[in-house]
């Protein structure tokens, strides 16, 4: 990386890789080194400030700074930030595979392996976020990228919170706050996705640790079932489905002959994990301790983090 402060004319822009309410994101060309592709997610001043976003742009400049600093496979990286009179530029590692909600549709669900592998993939990404203080608070399928050789990215911190703030007071709302319990705190507004979201963020707008462990648990059910355990024909129903913990255990949806029936122990793992209660929900420590990751080295990160179709 150079020192100085790089602009949009340093890059190529190419075709549109996504878009969100106040941003979209290009692949794009680094022209002094071609042979190196990003992703730069452009966030529109305009849409920022009529949307009052400013706060959201904020906490994800300033996460995704702290864990491009630790380098984790697991987690997009942000390399550059800068702007113009228009635009907020942040460049970001190009995740060639897409995002994993579009593998998942196009496989249906997916098997024991595959289930396996991006789930220890996810706990480990996890885990280091939250080693940092960090809960990421928007995980599903849409926010894991894919590598080339199938590794996954977490990307999305735009929702993020902070426990113990060393980031600017701006990300830090959460923390500021106050009302600490355990690990938890009160939020004041509904941020994340329906489907994902944690009964004690709806019941007591609460968010912690284990607010992001739900959103896993409904990933794990999402890979064997194809999708999200809780969902309603509208928001509220789909809340009422989450307290009510309501949800069911359908056949696999995979239609070759050959799918053989859903490992017990993944269901027995994700009952452990979607419990209303946060204080009962099992800790992302004791997931790496769960049977169904029994032949699983967790110090071998050579081998949790080997891609699936390299
Ligand atoms: N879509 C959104 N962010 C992306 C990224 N970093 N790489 C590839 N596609 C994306």
């Amino acid at each position: 990386m150079t020192s100085r402060k790089r602009s949009p004319h340093d890059f190529i822009f190419k075709e549109e890789l996504g878009h969100g309410s106040y941003s979209t994101v290009f692949k794009a060309l680094d022209k002094k080194s071609p042979n190196k592709t990003y992703a730069i997610k452009v966030c529109s001043k305009k849409h920022i400030i009529n949307e009052a976003k400013v706060k959201y742009v904020t906490i994800e400049k300033n996460t995704m700074n702290l864990l491009a600093q630790k380098n984790h496979a697991g987690i997009i990286k942000l390399y550059y930030t800068f702007h113009d009179e228009e635009n907020l530029y942040f460049v970001l590692d190009y995740a060639p595979g897409g995002e994993l909600l579009s593998l998942l549709h196009r496989m249906g669900t997916f098997n024991d392996l595959w289930t396996r592998h991006f789930t220890v993939q996810l706990i480990d990404a996890l885990e280091f976020i939250h080693s940092h203080g960090i809960i990421h608070r928007d995980l599903k399928p849409e926010n894991v990228l894919l590598d080339k050789d199938g590794r996954l990215m977490i990307t999305d911190f735009g929702a993020a919170a902070t426990i113990d703030s060393s980031l600017e007071k701006d990300s830090a709302r959460c923390n500021s706050d106050g009302n600490s319990i355990n690990d938890s705190h009160s939020c004041a507004s509904f941020v994340g996705t329906a489907e994902y979201v944690s009964p004690e963020l709806l019941l007591y707008n609460q968010c912690g640790y284990g607010s992001d462990i739900w959103a896993l648990g409904c990933m794990i059910y999402q890979f064997v079932q194809g999708h999200p355990p809780f969902r309603g024909e509208n928001e509220l129903k789909t809340f009422e489905k989450i307290v009510a913990l309501d949800y069911p255990w359908g056949p696999n949806k995979r239609l070759n002959n050959s799918t053989p029936a859903i490992n017990p122990l993944v269901i027995n793992l994700v009952r452990k994990i979607l419990v209303v209660e946060v204080n009962e929900r099992i800790p992302l420590k004791l997931i790496k301790r769960h049977p169904y990751f029994s032949k699983i080295d967790w110090n071998d990160k050579a081998k949790i983090w080997r891609g699936i179709w390299e």
